[in-house]
């Protein structure tokens, strides 16, 4: 099972003004696995993401998907962004057709597919969002949730089996942020390996197989939920906040509980508390 869809060794990158972005970043994403990179803003998660489709070119350390090194002409690049899709975080720098449909169509479009292939792939992408009931809107009327949405069809449209986000929450609302998520987790049942970028400790804790930890460009941890954010002193090297459950369990072990700090996810801390077998004493109950 555990085969290795894109992984990155010694990858740096320094931007031309001088400014050192990633430091040897080595990261192994498996097939069907659903990854976050967390950092804070300026850790270097759009520019990592930027070199996994080819955008940018490392300035020393590859890169590999599905065990094949990347290189950096057109044909290999066009057969790259077939395997691999990515979601920008500014959906304008990602829609810009006068529809919905038509923004949709256009990486499908470039595949060289058939008319009526491209039509059913449309159609198909915007169902699974949940979005298809806007196809002649114009893309710059929607919400940002909507937009978030419609830039996902277009990625989906292109059938890739590795997906890549930066930032797929950001500045959403709860109830947009589910709507992603379960987007997300739908596709990844389907088979696709997914990975986000995030400063959102609460959502990945949700979403995340595994988590990377990148700061000041560079991997500071990584592990599952439990490893990541049990750790508080980890967390706070990072610049980011342990989640609500990791405060709750830390704070009751301070004052002398016996409990179990790693179990974080919500269920768990729920569990823990009701193994401590405490006697709640019943006030002012008639
Ligand atoms: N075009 C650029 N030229 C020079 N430095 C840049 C450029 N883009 C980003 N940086 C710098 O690279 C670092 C990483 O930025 P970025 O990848 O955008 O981080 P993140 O996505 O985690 O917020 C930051 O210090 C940022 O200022
Ligand atoms: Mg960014």
């Amino acid at each position: 099972m555990n085969k290795v869809h894109l992984s990155t060794k010694n990858l740096s990158y320094t931007y031309p003004d001088g400014t050192q972005a990633l430091k040897n970043i080595n990261i192994t994403i498996y097939k069907g696995k659903k990854v976050a990179i967390l950092g804070p803003n300026g850790a270097g998660k759009s520019t990592l993401f930027s070199h996994f489709n080819g955008l940018t070119e490392a300035t020393s350390g590859e890169i590999e998907i599905d065990g094949k090194k990347m290189e950096y002409d057109k044909e290999s690049l066009l057969k790259i962004r077939q395997q691999v899709g990515i979601v920008f975080q500014n959906p304008n720098d990602q829609l810009f057709a006068p529809t919905v449909k038509e923004d949709v169509a256009f990486g499908p479009m470039n595949l060289g597919l058939d008319y009526e292939e491209v039509k059913r792939r449309v159609k198909e992408s915007l169902t699974m969002v949940g979005m298809e009931e806007y196809s002649d809107k114009t893309p710059h009327h929607l919400s940002g949730g909507q937009q978030k949405r419609v830039a996902i069809a277009g990625i989906i449209a292109m059938r890739p089996n590795i997906m890549i986000l930066d930032e797929p929450t950001a500045g959403l609302d709860p109830e947009g942020v589910k709507k992603i998520l379960d987007i997300l987790n739908k596709l990844n049942e389907d088979g696709m390996s997914i990975v986000i970028s995030s400063h959102d400790i609460e959502m990945v804790n949700e979403f995340a197989d595994e988590i990377y930890v990148l700061n000041k460009g560079e991997i500071l941890a990584n592990g599952d939920k439990h490893e990541i954010f049990s750790n508080k002193e980890l967390l706070k090297k990072a610049h980011l906040k342990a989640p609500v459950t990791t405060e709750i369990l830390h704070g009751l072990k301070e004052k002398g509980y016996n409990i179990n700090t790693k179990r974080i996810g919500l269920n768990e801390v729920i569990e823990e508390l009701e193994q401590l077998n405490v006697t709640i004493k019943k006030e002012n109950i008639d």
